[in-house]
């Protein structure tokens, strides 16, 4: 007996590229940018071929790249010249984001958002205000009200600077109203903000932490960040920032959580953003560089397979090959 149906008839090239469901646009990239006030010249990041950090009067220059290859939008990170116990670099009028984001966005025409997190700014490289004894006692971690104080004044910070988006990643809870009020108060209501609402405590995170000088001390994140195991908390997570008046969903990591991420797509009416970090760009071209796989295709396959998912929006180191390759 013949197929009944025969779903190949659509598979012909010029018919596949027909019936396409998802295409990937540089439109819908944001490259993370590191911005660092320890050096004066570019300094290579090992475990992410292809990125820096660089000081601040290269920053300017770092973005005419990004934007040359067709990517709009830039999340910045900064490596601050000292840290303290309470991270108070992070809100500095005269920090290396803010003046990072001064400079660009008074000499280009990238969107910049900022990262609002304490974790490159604090001696212990937690995400916040320690909790006493938390070097001694595994239990203790961060102050979770303490530390909404912090974050307001960094978002205030990175707003006055010029930032067109903030992007708190600290999983504290109470995180987005606290900013949402703060910026409000300081006369910034057009500030959107994108929240991590979903971030997990992932392995996947190693390379950057050496990237952003990030690591923590001692201990790890799992009183703040979500347990992996979770997806229904991660909806409960979602509908708290949504409340709190979150504008843009932030899932993170990306490919291990494709589920979250279709879950958070069909249940909210908010843009959903996935963050494709730094363990999944650095395993890929770890596999390519011993010739097991084709960066290029697998890079591709991964970012079209976060926006099938749900994703409109997606974090990627590797935006800038990857909108290369579009264009051509
Ligand atoms: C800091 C922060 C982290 C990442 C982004 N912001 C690290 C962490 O939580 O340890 C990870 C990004 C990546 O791995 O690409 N709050």
């Amino acid at each position: 007996m013949n197929p009944i149906e025969r779903p190949r008839r659509l598979r012909r090239d010029g018919l596949r590229e027909l019936v396409s469901e998802t295409t990937l646009d540089a439109s819908d990239l944001v490259t993370p940018v590191f911005v660092d006030a320890t050096t004066d010249e570019r300094v290579a990041i090992e475990s992410m071929p292809g990125h820096e950090r660089v000081p601040v009067e290269e920053s300017v220059s770092r973005v005419e790249e990004v934007l040359e290859t067709g990517v709009e939008a830039v999340m910045l990170f900064g490596i601050p010249e000292s840290k303290d116990d309470r991270g108070s670099r992070a809100w500095a009028a005269d920090g290396v984001v803010q003046e990072a984001t001064r400079r660009i966005t008074r000499e280009t025409d990238a969107t910049v958002i900022t990262d609002v997190c304490l974790c490159e700014y604090t001696e212990h490289g937690h995400c916040g205000v320690l909790e006493d004894d938390a070097a001694a006692d595994p239990r203790l971690t961060v102050k979770n009200d303490e530390t909404l104080d912090l974050l307001g004044k960094i978002a205030v910070s990175h707003a006055e600077a010029g930032a067109e988006m903030v992007a708190p990643s600290g999983m504290m809870d109470g995180m987005v109203g606290a900013i949402r009020d703060a910026l409000d108060d300081a006369g910034r209501a057009d500030v959107p903000i994108m929240s991590y609402a979903a971030k997990y405590e992932s392995a996947f995170y190693g390379p950057f932490r050496d990237a952003a000088d990030g690591a923590p001390a001692f201990g790890d994140r799992r009183h703040y960040q979500m347990d992996p195991a979770n997806a229904r908390e991660a909806m409960r997570e979602v509908s708290l920032d949504v409340e709190q008046g979150a504008d843009v969903l932030l899932v993170k990591p990306a490919l291990p959580y494709l589920d979250v991420i279709g879950a958070i797509r069909a249940e909210f009416d908010r843009p959903v953003a996935a963050y494709n970090v730094s363990g999944e760009y650095a395993m890929l071209h770890a596999a390519a560089d011993r010739g097991w796989l084709d960066l290029r295709e697998t890079a591709l396959e991964s970012l079209v397979s976060i926006k099938r998912a749900g994703a409109d929006i997606i974090v990627t180191y590797f935006a800038e090959d990857i909108a290369d390759a579009l264009g051509r």
